[in-house]
């Protein structure tokens, strides 16, 4: 589907039905007026086959505990397959209600209060929030810009291991906010050091179908050398915006972490699936190839938009090429002064944004702008940008 099929189908208006993104802008930003550019969060309707399924579901009328069914195992490998290479095995897989949730419980579950847990911001800002929230030791391995993209920094990263001894890396994959996909040797490379220093490795893979170059799961590299110490996590509430349906996955490919797991999860996690999230899941699994080749091709175009844009009309905003995710990483810091960000870009240009400290205490300056809007918002969201930036 192209991107004008996409919008015409797909675009919806959100304010007053009970969105974050839109609605709650007076209490996160104490300013009701703002354009929501912030939460990942889109605009668009999931495809016409899941409204009309969740039509028929909700007609019946019957809401009462439910299965997880063999069909849903099928379409969730089948769509696994066809956009990440995976191989899922069905023993693998259990249920949760949110990527996040589940970072609280696999760092509950793999580690003790007091153990270290290392990240590399700027990343996305609930996993500084999982690992304080459980107590335990929040350790940073920064990554590092090279000619204008991010890479990870593996010397300081093991530095950091040998130093702290973590029991557990979060890797971001495809990487929010700077919209990296790893390549199989920067994967390979990095659970390699965590192999031999016996670190556990918890792939967060939610935004692995929004991509634009090929992307390599965690299970895939080096033909699942490093399974034995890997869990991954995702859903398809990034993909088909479906959040509020609680409905995410858990893959424990080995037997030993998956039997500690099983035995956590009997005495902390007593909640059924969800009926509906399983089945808007399951409908856009089997039927959504076509309405995510319009969403990423409308992603796309905001991006081209926007990065064409700044670089006509302020040409020193640095923008990080888009490789994955639908959120677009921005550094205004030849412009503004880090302290007159949330200045120019909510006072002035009436934006609600993700500010960069929010993902690491040395992004200030930066911004995460949300793609994944109509591009009228994105429009409206760069010009009064520019024309606050220029004032
Ligand atoms: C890396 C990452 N993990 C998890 C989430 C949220 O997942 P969930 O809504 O399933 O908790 C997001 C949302 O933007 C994200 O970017």
């Amino acid at each position: 589907m192209n991107k004008e099929k996409f919008i015409e189908t797909y675009a919806v208006e959100r304010k007053q039905t009970d969105s974050t993104k839109w609605d709650a802008l007076e209490e996160r930003f104490g300013d009701g007026e703002l354009l929501p550019i912030w939460v990942a969060d889109m605009e668009f309707a999931v495809p016409k086959t899941v409204s009309q399924a969740l039509a028929e579901r909700i007609q019946h009328g019957v809401f009462g505990y439910s299965m997880v069914t063999t069909d849903y195992f099928k379409a969730y490998q089948g769509w696994q397959q066809r956009h990440a290479k995976t191989n899922l095995q069905e023993e693998w897989l259990s249920f949760s209600t949110g990527v996040v949730q589940s970072l609280y419980d696999l760092i509950d579950c793999f580690t003790e209060v007091g153990d270290g847990v290392i990240i590399q911001p700027p990343v996305y800002y609930p996993f500084f929030n999982a690992i304080q929230d459980k107590h335990r030791t929040l350790i940073t391995s920064d990554l590092k810009l090279e000619a204008g993209r991010y890479v990870m920094d593996l010397a300081d990263f093991e530095a950091k291991i040998i130093a702290h001894q973590p029991k557990l890396y979060i890797l971001c994959s495809p990487h929010n906010p700077v919209g990296r996909v790893w390549s199989e040797e920067e994967l390979a490379a990095v659970m390699a050091i965590c192999e031999k220093h016996q670190v556990l490795v918890l792939a967060d893979e939610i935004h692995s179908d929004i991509v634009f170059q090929p992307f390599c799961s965690a299970v895939m590299v080096e033909n699942g050398r490093f399974l034995d110490r890997l869990i991954l996590v995702n859903s398809s509430s990034k993909t088909f915006n479906l959040a509020s349906l609680l409905n995410s996955h858990v893959w424990i490919p080995d037997e030993t972490l998956r039997t500690q797991y099983q035995n956590w999860a009997k005495e902390y996690k007593q909640t059924e699936n969800s009926l509906i999230g399983q089945l808007a899941a399951k409908v856009a699994y089997e039927t959504g190839d076509e309405w995510l080749e319009g969403l990423l091709a409308t992603i796309n175009s905001n991006y081209q938009y926007a990065k064409e844009t700044f670089a006509e009309k302020l040409p020193n905003i640095q923008v990080t090429p888009l490789e994955g995710t639908y959120l677009m990483w921005v550094d205004l810091r030849a412009y503004v002064a880090e302290d007159k960000v949330k200045e120019v870009v909510q006072d002035t240009a009436k934006l609600a944004i993700d500010f960069g400290e929010w993902f690491s205490p040395d992004a200030k300056g930066f911004i995460r702008i949300n793609l994944a809007t109509t591009p009228a918002n994105i429009e409206q969201a760069v010009t009064q940008l520019i024309a606050a930036i220029q004032k």
